[in-house]
């Protein structure tokens, strides 16, 4: 029997779920909340991480080690790279790295350390999943790269090092780390991500405008994905 995890990095990342859930227990681990449903026969677990590489990869651990989930799908906020996204718009990472992960001093490309790789790749099922729900909603959703780091990008200039290393569409800072996680106990992941800004120096205005709004399009997004998954049991 299958039991998804559902992961957001801020509240406002999840609330739309919680909310299409309607009863849900709240546990207390390690520091953080986890909400466990029944969703049409299915068990789900939601949590969001708080922002960062560090919280999430301790939340995606959580998930598949404590709660036993055995797929993962990640809702939440991008800053757009790729000048076909726009505030709203949403994007299928096909594969993700870390973008602030840097051993060049020894010769190693960027996003690479020894035992690891520069890429990560989601689930092809999950995301043919999500193709078959843009078909239904008519929505048009970009497959692409997702760079993953502990900053906030708010710069043309660092944002065009992000492009020149790993040629991403988006980025954001749970999506990789997330993914290593995942790849690392097998379990098929998903990470969706709705726009909103384009890490830019208008970045802080246009996320604290738009985060919420394009939240829950990627929650809404995820929620009918579930709905394909519960429907295929
Ligand atoms: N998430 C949403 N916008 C972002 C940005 N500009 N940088 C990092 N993470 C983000």
């Amino acid at each position: 029997m299958s039991k998804i995890a559902i992961m957001g990095a801020m509240p406002q990342e999840i609330e739309p779920i919680l909310k299409k859930l309607g009863n849900y227990k709240t546990t207390k681990y390690a520091d953080n909340e986890y909400y466990e449903a029944t969703y049409k026969g299915v068990e789900v677990v939601v949590a969001y991480s708080k922002i960062g590489k560090v919280f999430s990869t301790l939340t995606a651990t959580i998930m598949i080690e404590h709660f036993n989930c055995d797929k993962l799908l990640f809702s939440g906020v991008a800053g757009a790279i790729n000048p076909n996204l726009k505030i709203g718009d949403l994007i299928v990472a096909s594969k993700l790295s870390q973008h602030d992960l840097d051993i060049t001093a020894f010769g190693h490309p960027m996003g690479f350390v020894p035992g690891g790789s520069v890429f990560v790749e989601a689930d092809k099922d999950l995301i043919a999943i999500s193709k078959k729900v843009a078909h239904e909603l008519g929505k048009t959703v970009i497959e692409g790269t997702i760079a993953t780091g502990d900053q906030f990008i708010h710069d043309e200039k660092v944002k065009n090092n992000i492009v020149k290393h790993f040629n991403a569409d988006a980025l954001e800072m749970e999506g990789c780390s997330v993914g290593v996680v995942c790849d690392a106990l097998n379990i098929p992941f998903f990470i969706l991500r709705s726009i909103s800004d384009t890490a830019d120096t208008d970045a802080s205005f246009s996320f604290d405008k738009f985060m919420q709004s394009s939240a829950i399009i990627s929650a809404q997004f995820i929620m009918k994905m579930v709905d394909h998954i519960v429907d295929a049991k």
